[in-house]
Protein backbone atom coordinates (compact mmCIF):
# COMPACT_ATOMS: atom_id res chain seq x y z
CA UNK A 1 0.00 0.00 0.00
CA UNK A 2 1.62 3.53 -1.08
CA UNK A 3 1.76 5.95 2.34
CA UNK A 4 -0.69 8.56 1.98
CA UNK A 5 2.11 11.08 2.21
CA UNK A 6 3.94 9.57 -0.32
CA UNK A 7 4.28 11.90 -3.10
CA UNK A 8 2.54 11.03 -6.66
CA UNK A 9 4.00 13.59 -8.74
CA UNK A 10 7.98 15.00 -8.73
CA UNK A 11 8.42 18.52 -7.99
CA UNK A 12 8.62 19.71 -11.90
CA UNK A 13 4.26 18.05 -11.35
CA UNK A 14 5.63 15.09 -13.46
CA UNK A 15 3.34 12.30 -12.72
CA UNK A 16 5.72 9.84 -10.65
CA UNK A 17 2.88 7.15 -11.17
CA UNK A 18 1.82 5.74 -14.84
CA UNK A 19 -1.63 6.31 -16.21
CA UNK A 20 -1.75 2.12 -16.36
CA UNK A 21 -0.82 2.07 -12.79
CA UNK A 22 -3.47 4.66 -11.89
CA UNK A 23 -6.40 2.30 -13.21
CA UNK A 24 -6.44 -0.62 -11.27
CA UNK A 25 -5.99 -1.28 -7.63
CA UNK A 26 -4.53 -3.93 -5.49
CA UNK A 27 -6.00 -7.18 -5.58
CA UNK A 28 -8.93 -7.53 -3.46
CA UNK A 29 -8.53 -11.00 -3.10
CA UNK A 30 -4.54 -10.50 -2.32
CA UNK A 31 -5.75 -7.94 0.10
CA UNK A 32 -8.65 -10.30 1.92
CA UNK A 33 -5.35 -12.97 2.70
CA UNK A 34 -3.63 -10.31 4.51
CA UNK A 35 -7.17 -8.96 6.20
CA UNK A 36 -7.83 -12.56 7.22
CA UNK A 37 -4.15 -12.66 8.78
CA UNK A 38 -4.90 -9.55 10.97
CA UNK A 39 -7.91 -10.34 12.28
CA UNK A 40 -7.27 -14.12 12.94
CA UNK A 41 -9.92 -14.83 10.37
CA UNK A 42 -10.42 -18.10 8.52
CA UNK A 43 -8.79 -17.92 4.69
CA UNK A 44 -11.57 -18.97 2.57
CA UNK A 45 -10.70 -15.78 1.09
CA UNK A 46 -7.75 -16.92 -1.63
CA UNK A 47 -7.71 -19.75 -3.57
CA UNK A 48 -4.68 -22.04 -2.62
CA UNK A 49 -4.59 -25.19 -0.46
CA UNK A 50 -3.95 -25.79 3.30
CA UNK A 51 -3.00 -29.26 2.93
CA UNK A 52 0.30 -30.70 2.01
CA UNK A 53 0.87 -31.00 -1.63
CA UNK A 54 1.55 -34.47 -3.38
CA UNK A 55 5.09 -36.54 -1.69
CA UNK A 56 6.35 -37.63 -4.85
CA UNK A 57 6.24 -33.69 -6.27
CA UNK A 58 7.89 -32.49 -3.61
CA UNK A 59 10.79 -35.17 -3.45
CA UNK A 60 11.38 -34.77 -7.34
CA UNK A 61 11.96 -30.61 -6.15
CA UNK A 62 14.39 -31.80 -3.82
CA UNK A 63 15.81 -34.19 -5.49
CA UNK A 64 16.26 -32.04 -8.37
CA UNK A 65 17.74 -29.24 -6.42
CA UNK A 66 20.36 -31.95 -4.75
CA UNK A 67 21.27 -32.46 -7.87
CA UNK A 68 21.94 -28.73 -8.61
CA UNK A 69 19.51 -28.37 -11.21
CA UNK A 70 19.78 -24.42 -9.72
CA UNK A 71 20.52 -22.88 -12.69
CA UNK A 72 18.42 -20.60 -15.37
CA UNK A 73 16.61 -23.07 -17.25
CA UNK A 74 15.90 -23.03 -21.25
CA UNK A 75 14.47 -19.50 -21.45
CA UNK A 76 11.55 -21.41 -22.49
CA UNK A 77 11.15 -24.04 -20.38
CA UNK A 78 13.03 -27.35 -19.70
CA UNK A 79 12.70 -29.79 -21.95
CA UNK A 80 11.64 -32.50 -19.59
CA UNK A 81 8.92 -30.58 -18.51
CA UNK A 82 7.94 -29.74 -21.95
CA UNK A 83 7.93 -32.96 -23.41
CA UNK A 84 5.65 -33.87 -20.14
CA UNK A 85 3.21 -31.25 -21.42
CA UNK A 86 3.45 -32.32 -24.61
CA UNK A 87 2.69 -36.13 -23.38
CA UNK A 88 -0.57 -34.94 -21.14
CA UNK A 89 -1.97 -32.89 -23.76
CA UNK A 90 -1.49 -36.07 -26.24
CA UNK A 91 -3.10 -38.17 -23.95
CA UNK A 92 -6.26 -35.55 -22.29
CA UNK A 93 -6.70 -33.76 -25.05
CA UNK A 94 -6.17 -35.32 -28.25
CA UNK A 95 -3.47 -32.59 -29.16
CA UNK A 96 -0.07 -32.64 -31.08
CA UNK A 97 1.84 -30.30 -29.24
CA UNK A 98 5.50 -29.43 -30.77
CA UNK A 99 7.29 -29.17 -27.69
CA UNK A 100 10.11 -27.09 -29.44
CA UNK A 101 8.10 -24.72 -30.95
CA UNK A 102 4.80 -24.51 -29.31
CA UNK A 103 5.06 -24.24 -25.43
CA UNK A 104 5.97 -21.35 -23.54
CA UNK A 105 6.65 -22.68 -19.57
CA UNK A 106 6.41 -18.85 -17.43
CA UNK A 107 6.28 -18.31 -13.67
CA UNK A 108 2.59 -19.56 -13.05
CA UNK A 109 -0.12 -19.09 -15.49
CA UNK A 110 -0.18 -15.42 -14.43
CA UNK A 111 2.78 -15.10 -16.54
CA UNK A 112 1.83 -16.62 -19.03
CA UNK A 113 -1.27 -14.81 -19.46
CA UNK A 114 -0.05 -11.49 -19.43
CA UNK A 115 2.78 -12.45 -21.32
CA UNK A 116 0.49 -13.67 -24.33
CA UNK A 117 -1.60 -10.11 -23.79
CA UNK A 118 1.42 -8.55 -24.45
CA UNK A 119 2.89 -10.73 -27.52
CA UNK A 120 -1.07 -10.24 -29.30
CA UNK A 121 -1.98 -6.95 -28.58
CA UNK A 122 -1.61 -3.29 -29.77
CA UNK A 123 -3.17 -0.32 -28.90
CA UNK A 124 -6.68 0.14 -29.68
CA UNK A 125 -7.11 -3.63 -29.94
CA UNK A 126 -9.97 -5.15 -27.67
CA UNK A 127 -10.20 -8.57 -25.96
CA UNK A 128 -13.75 -10.13 -24.72
CA UNK A 129 -13.77 -11.24 -21.41
CA UNK A 130 -16.84 -13.01 -19.88
CA UNK A 131 -17.36 -11.18 -15.93
CA UNK A 132 -17.19 -11.67 -13.44
CA UNK A 133 -13.80 -13.21 -14.52
CA UNK A 134 -10.59 -13.83 -12.78
CA UNK A 135 -9.53 -10.56 -11.12
CA UNK A 136 -6.22 -10.37 -13.18
CA UNK A 137 -7.74 -10.36 -16.11
CA UNK A 138 -8.92 -6.90 -15.93
CA UNK A 139 -5.46 -5.71 -14.82
CA UNK A 140 -3.78 -7.67 -17.47
CA UNK A 141 -5.51 -6.11 -20.45
CA UNK A 142 -4.94 -2.37 -19.13
CA UNK A 143 -1.05 -3.71 -18.61
CA UNK A 144 -1.18 -5.06 -22.25
CA UNK A 145 -2.55 -1.68 -23.81
CA UNK A 146 -5.85 -3.78 -24.85
CA UNK A 147 -9.48 -2.35 -24.62
CA UNK A 148 -11.19 -4.87 -22.46
CA UNK A 149 -15.24 -5.80 -23.80
CA UNK A 150 -17.01 -7.30 -20.74
CA UNK A 151 -19.80 -9.99 -21.55
CA UNK A 152 -21.98 -11.07 -18.93
CA UNK A 153 -22.40 -14.15 -17.54
CA UNK A 154 -25.80 -14.21 -15.85
CA UNK A 155 -26.35 -16.18 -13.04
CA UNK A 156 -28.90 -18.86 -12.54
CA UNK A 157 -32.05 -18.79 -11.37
CA UNK A 158 -31.83 -21.94 -9.44
CA UNK A 159 -28.82 -23.11 -7.52
CA UNK A 160 -28.06 -25.90 -9.99
CA UNK A 161 -28.11 -24.09 -12.78
CA UNK A 162 -25.55 -22.74 -14.98
CA UNK A 163 -24.30 -19.26 -15.28
CA UNK A 164 -24.82 -18.50 -18.74
CA UNK A 165 -24.02 -15.60 -21.22
CA UNK A 166 -26.56 -13.73 -23.66
CA UNK A 167 -25.78 -15.25 -27.66
CA UNK A 168 -26.80 -11.50 -28.86
CA UNK A 169 -24.55 -10.09 -26.25
CA UNK A 170 -21.06 -11.81 -26.86
CA UNK A 171 -21.77 -11.25 -30.61
CA UNK A 172 -22.37 -7.59 -30.00
CA UNK A 173 -18.65 -7.62 -28.37
CA UNK A 174 -16.65 -8.57 -31.10
CA UNK A 175 -16.00 -6.32 -33.78
CA UNK A 176 -13.30 -5.12 -36.09
CA UNK A 177 -10.95 -4.21 -33.65
CA UNK A 178 -11.38 -7.52 -31.76
CA UNK A 179 -8.02 -9.09 -30.80
CA UNK A 180 -9.07 -12.03 -28.94
CA UNK A 181 -11.64 -13.26 -25.77
CA UNK A 182 -10.11 -14.83 -22.64
CA UNK A 183 -12.04 -17.81 -21.69
CA UNK A 184 -11.57 -19.57 -18.23
CA UNK A 185 -13.00 -22.96 -18.33
CA UNK A 186 -13.75 -24.22 -15.47
CA UNK A 187 -14.34 -20.76 -14.50
CA UNK A 188 -13.47 -18.86 -11.41
CA UNK A 189 -15.77 -17.23 -9.79
CA UNK A 190 -18.62 -18.97 -10.81
CA UNK A 191 -17.56 -22.82 -11.34
CA UNK A 192 -19.31 -22.78 -14.76
CA UNK A 193 -17.82 -25.49 -17.12
CA UNK A 194 -18.35 -24.20 -20.65
CA UNK A 195 -20.17 -26.41 -22.48
CA UNK A 196 -19.55 -27.84 -26.85
CA UNK A 197 -22.00 -26.25 -27.95
CA UNK A 198 -20.85 -22.98 -25.94
CA UNK A 199 -17.34 -23.20 -26.99
CA UNK A 200 -18.37 -24.06 -30.68
CA UNK A 201 -20.46 -20.48 -30.69
CA UNK A 202 -17.47 -18.50 -29.17
CA UNK A 203 -15.42 -20.34 -32.35
CA UNK A 204 -17.57 -19.32 -34.33
CA UNK A 205 -17.32 -15.96 -33.45
CA UNK A 206 -13.53 -15.84 -33.91
CA UNK A 207 -13.43 -17.43 -36.98
CA UNK A 208 -15.58 -14.92 -38.19
CA UNK A 209 -13.85 -11.96 -36.76
CA UNK A 210 -10.67 -13.25 -36.93
CA UNK A 211 -10.04 -13.03 -33.45
CA UNK A 212 -7.98 -15.65 -31.42
CA UNK A 213 -9.14 -17.36 -27.99
CA UNK A 214 -6.95 -17.28 -24.84
CA UNK A 215 -7.88 -19.83 -22.48
CA UNK A 216 -7.37 -20.23 -19.18
CA UNK A 217 -7.83 -24.37 -17.95
CA UNK A 218 -6.10 -24.40 -14.66
CA UNK A 219 -8.96 -26.12 -13.34
CA UNK A 220 -9.15 -28.80 -15.72
CA UNK A 221 -8.85 -31.52 -13.45
CA UNK A 222 -11.48 -30.10 -10.87
CA UNK A 223 -15.01 -31.26 -12.28
CA UNK A 224 -17.87 -32.43 -10.63
CA UNK A 225 -20.94 -34.37 -11.30
CA UNK A 226 -21.29 -34.93 -14.92
CA UNK A 227 -18.95 -32.05 -16.11
CA UNK A 228 -16.61 -32.15 -19.10
CA UNK A 229 -13.33 -30.19 -20.13
CA UNK A 230 -13.36 -29.64 -23.24
CA UNK A 231 -10.55 -27.31 -24.83
CA UNK A 232 -11.63 -25.08 -27.12
CA UNK A 233 -8.11 -25.87 -29.26
CA UNK A 234 -9.79 -29.58 -29.73
CA UNK A 235 -12.56 -27.50 -31.94
CA UNK A 236 -12.40 -27.40 -35.48
CA UNK A 237 -11.14 -24.41 -36.66
CA UNK A 238 -9.11 -23.62 -33.29
CA UNK A 239 -5.91 -25.06 -33.21
CA UNK A 240 -3.88 -22.24 -35.08
CA UNK A 241 -5.87 -19.53 -33.45
CA UNK A 242 -5.84 -21.02 -29.46
CA UNK A 243 -3.87 -20.25 -26.84
CA UNK A 244 -4.28 -22.55 -24.13
CA UNK A 245 -2.68 -21.74 -20.79
CA UNK A 246 -2.25 -24.08 -17.98
CA UNK A 247 0.01 -24.85 -14.71
CA UNK A 248 0.66 -26.84 -11.88
CA UNK A 249 -0.56 -24.72 -9.21
CA UNK A 250 -4.16 -25.93 -8.94
CA UNK A 251 -3.66 -29.07 -10.28
CA UNK A 252 -0.66 -30.30 -8.14
CA UNK A 253 -1.73 -27.67 -4.61
CA UNK A 254 1.90 -25.87 -5.12
CA UNK A 255 0.51 -22.94 -5.81
CA UNK A 256 3.38 -21.18 -4.48
CA UNK A 257 6.24 -22.66 -6.91
CA UNK A 258 5.20 -20.23 -9.61
CA UNK A 259 5.18 -22.92 -12.75
CA UNK A 260 2.90 -22.33 -15.95
CA UNK A 261 2.88 -22.18 -19.83
CA UNK A 262 1.02 -21.19 -22.57
CA UNK A 263 0.58 -23.64 -25.63
CA UNK A 264 0.37 -21.90 -28.99
CA UNK A 265 0.76 -21.62 -32.59
CA UNK A 266 5.28 -21.87 -33.53
CA UNK A 267 4.18 -18.23 -34.80
CA UNK A 268 2.48 -16.94 -31.45
CA UNK A 269 5.23 -18.66 -29.55
CA UNK A 270 7.66 -17.37 -30.74
CA UNK A 271 6.26 -13.73 -29.67
CA UNK A 272 5.09 -15.22 -26.10
CA UNK A 273 8.66 -16.39 -25.92
CA UNK A 274 10.17 -12.83 -26.75
CA UNK A 275 7.76 -11.20 -24.08
CA UNK A 276 8.52 -14.07 -21.15
CA UNK A 277 12.26 -13.96 -21.53
CA UNK A 278 12.14 -10.05 -20.85
CA UNK A 279 9.70 -10.00 -18.29
CA UNK A 280 11.05 -13.03 -15.88
CA UNK A 281 13.87 -15.00 -17.92
CA UNK A 282 12.29 -18.09 -17.03
CA UNK A 283 10.31 -20.25 -14.27
CA UNK A 284 11.83 -22.34 -11.13
CA UNK A 285 14.31 -24.53 -13.28
CA UNK A 286 14.44 -27.18 -9.75
CA UNK A 287 10.53 -26.65 -9.95
CA UNK A 288 10.06 -27.48 -13.23
CA UNK A 289 11.73 -30.48 -12.95
CA UNK A 290 9.57 -31.75 -10.47
CA UNK A 291 6.83 -30.64 -12.58
CA UNK A 292 7.74 -32.98 -15.29
CA UNK A 293 7.34 -35.58 -12.33
CA UNK A 294 3.82 -34.31 -11.57
CA UNK A 295 2.28 -34.56 -15.21
CA UNK A 296 3.42 -38.33 -15.31
CA UNK A 297 1.45 -39.31 -12.13
CA UNK A 298 -0.87 -41.56 -13.42
CA UNK A 299 -5.23 -40.73 -14.07
CA UNK A 300 -5.96 -42.64 -10.53
CA UNK A 301 -4.15 -39.08 -9.19
CA UNK A 302 -6.75 -37.15 -11.28
CA UNK A 303 -9.83 -39.11 -10.07
CA UNK A 304 -8.52 -38.54 -6.32
CA UNK A 305 -8.23 -34.99 -6.77
CA UNK A 306 -11.27 -34.58 -8.19
CA UNK A 307 -13.64 -36.42 -5.81
CA UNK A 308 -11.61 -35.03 -2.96
CA UNK A 309 -12.72 -32.05 -4.21
CA UNK A 310 -16.32 -32.85 -4.59
CA UNK A 311 -16.03 -33.91 -1.00
CA UNK A 312 -15.13 -30.36 -0.02
CA UNK A 313 -17.42 -28.68 -2.18
CA UNK A 314 -20.58 -30.69 -0.50
CA UNK A 315 -19.07 -29.98 2.89
CA UNK A 316 -19.12 -26.34 2.66
CA UNK A 317 -22.31 -25.91 0.49
CA UNK A 318 -24.65 -27.05 3.30
CA UNK A 319 -23.37 -25.36 5.72
CA UNK A 320 -23.34 -21.77 3.72
CA UNK A 321 -26.98 -22.45 3.16
CA UNK A 322 -27.73 -23.09 6.80
CA UNK A 323 -25.90 -20.23 7.57
CA UNK A 324 -28.03 -18.09 5.41
CA UNK A 325 -26.96 -17.92 1.58
CA UNK A 326 -28.28 -18.25 -1.57
CA UNK A 327 -25.84 -20.44 -2.83
CA UNK A 328 -24.70 -21.48 -6.70
CA UNK A 329 -23.49 -25.16 -6.97
CA UNK A 330 -20.16 -25.04 -8.84
CA UNK A 331 -20.22 -27.73 -11.86
CA UNK A 332 -15.94 -27.21 -11.80
CA UNK A 333 -13.01 -25.25 -10.01
CA UNK A 334 -12.67 -24.99 -6.45
CA UNK A 335 -15.21 -21.64 -5.29
CA UNK A 336 -18.70 -21.33 -4.16
CA UNK A 337 -20.12 -17.71 -5.53
CA UNK A 338 -23.07 -16.79 -2.14
CA UNK A 339 -25.83 -14.46 -2.58
CA UNK A 340 -25.94 -11.85 0.46
CA UNK A 341 -29.14 -10.75 0.30
CA UNK A 342 -30.59 -12.51 3.14
CA UNK A 343 -28.58 -10.44 5.48
CA UNK A 344 -29.73 -7.01 4.59
CA UNK A 345 -26.24 -5.40 3.86
CA UNK A 346 -25.61 -2.27 1.69
CA UNK A 347 -23.03 -4.28 -0.18
CA UNK A 348 -20.82 -7.08 -0.71
CA UNK A 349 -17.82 -5.02 0.33
CA UNK A 350 -19.46 -4.13 3.76
CA UNK A 351 -20.81 -7.88 4.33
CA UNK A 352 -17.50 -9.42 3.47
CA UNK A 353 -15.56 -6.73 6.28
CA UNK A 354 -18.22 -7.70 8.40
CA UNK A 355 -17.96 -11.37 7.90
CA UNK A 356 -13.99 -10.84 8.32
CA UNK A 357 -14.06 -8.74 11.81
CA UNK A 358 -16.86 -10.46 13.63
CA UNK A 359 -17.52 -13.82 12.21
CA UNK A 360 -14.13 -14.67 11.42
CA UNK A 361 -14.06 -15.81 7.98
CA UNK A 362 -12.44 -14.28 5.02
CA UNK A 363 -14.49 -14.37 1.58
CA UNK A 364 -13.58 -12.12 -1.17
CA UNK A 365 -16.93 -9.35 -2.51
CA UNK A 366 -18.18 -10.23 -5.15
CA UNK A 367 -17.70 -6.57 -7.39
CA UNK A 368 -14.23 -7.38 -7.60
CA UNK A 369 -14.86 -10.36 -10.11
CA UNK A 370 -16.95 -7.20 -12.58
CA UNK A 371 -16.37 -4.68 -14.36
CA UNK A 372 -19.31 -3.09 -13.57
CA UNK A 373 -19.24 -3.03 -9.34
CA UNK A 374 -22.79 -3.45 -8.98
CA UNK A 375 -23.15 -6.78 -10.70
CA UNK A 376 -21.64 -8.23 -8.11
CA UNK A 377 -22.77 -6.00 -4.98
CA UNK A 378 -25.16 -8.56 -3.66
CA UNK A 379 -22.44 -11.99 -3.56
CA UNK A 380 -19.25 -12.95 -2.00
CA UNK A 381 -16.96 -16.09 -3.19
CA UNK A 382 -16.12 -18.89 -0.58
CA UNK A 383 -12.73 -20.50 -1.94
CA UNK A 384 -13.20 -24.42 -0.63
CA UNK A 385 -9.69 -26.26 -1.51
CA UNK A 386 -9.08 -26.13 2.39
CA UNK A 387 -8.92 -29.08 5.24
CA UNK A 388 -12.08 -30.63 6.43
CA UNK A 389 -10.94 -29.09 9.83
CA UNK A 390 -10.83 -25.68 8.42
CA UNK A 391 -14.08 -26.00 6.76
CA UNK A 392 -15.70 -27.19 9.40
CA UNK A 393 -14.52 -24.36 11.89
CA UNK A 394 -15.36 -22.10 9.05
CA UNK A 395 -19.32 -23.21 9.42
CA UNK A 396 -18.92 -22.85 12.80
CA UNK A 397 -18.18 -19.46 12.84
CA UNK A 398 -20.43 -19.00 9.75
CA UNK A 399 -23.54 -19.77 11.74
CA UNK A 400 -22.71 -16.46 14.11
CA UNK A 401 -24.14 -14.83 11.27
CA UNK A 402 -27.77 -16.06 12.56
CA UNK A 403 -26.94 -14.37 15.66
CA UNK A 404 -26.08 -11.30 14.06
C1 LIG B 1 -8.54 -18.62 -13.28
C2 LIG B 1 -7.20 -18.48 -12.66
N1 LIG B 1 -6.14 -18.31 -13.46
C3 LIG B 1 -4.90 -18.18 -12.96
C4 LIG B 1 -4.68 -18.22 -11.58
C5 LIG B 1 -3.28 -18.09 -11.08
O1 LIG B 1 -2.57 -19.22 -11.49
P1 LIG B 1 -0.99 -19.38 -11.28
O2 LIG B 1 -0.78 -19.72 -9.86
O3 LIG B 1 -0.63 -20.49 -12.22
O4 LIG B 1 -0.36 -18.09 -11.67
C6 LIG B 1 -5.76 -18.39 -10.71
C7 LIG B 1 -5.54 -18.41 -9.25
O5 LIG B 1 -6.44 -18.36 -8.46
C8 LIG B 1 -7.04 -18.53 -11.27
O6 LIG B 1 -8.11 -18.73 -10.49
Amino acid sequence: MVPKSSPTASSTGKPLISEKAERFTESVIRDMTRQAHLYGAINLAQGFPDFPAPKEIKRAAQEAIAADINQYAITWGAKSLRQAITVKMKEWQGLRIDPEAEITVCCGSTEAMIASLLAITNAGDEIVVFEPFYENYGPDAILSGARPRFVTLHPPAKPEGEWCFDERELRAAFGPHTKAIILNTPNNPTGKVFTRAELEFVRDLCLEFGALAITDEIYEHILYDEAEHISIATLDGMRERTITINGMSKTYSVTGWRVGWAVASPALTSAIRKVHDFLTVGAPAPLQEAGATALSLPHTYYDALAAAYRARRDRLLPALRQAGFKTFVPSGAYYIMADIDEFGFADDVSFAQHLVKEIGVASVPGSSFYSRPELGAHQVRFAFCKTDATLDEAARRLLRLKKT
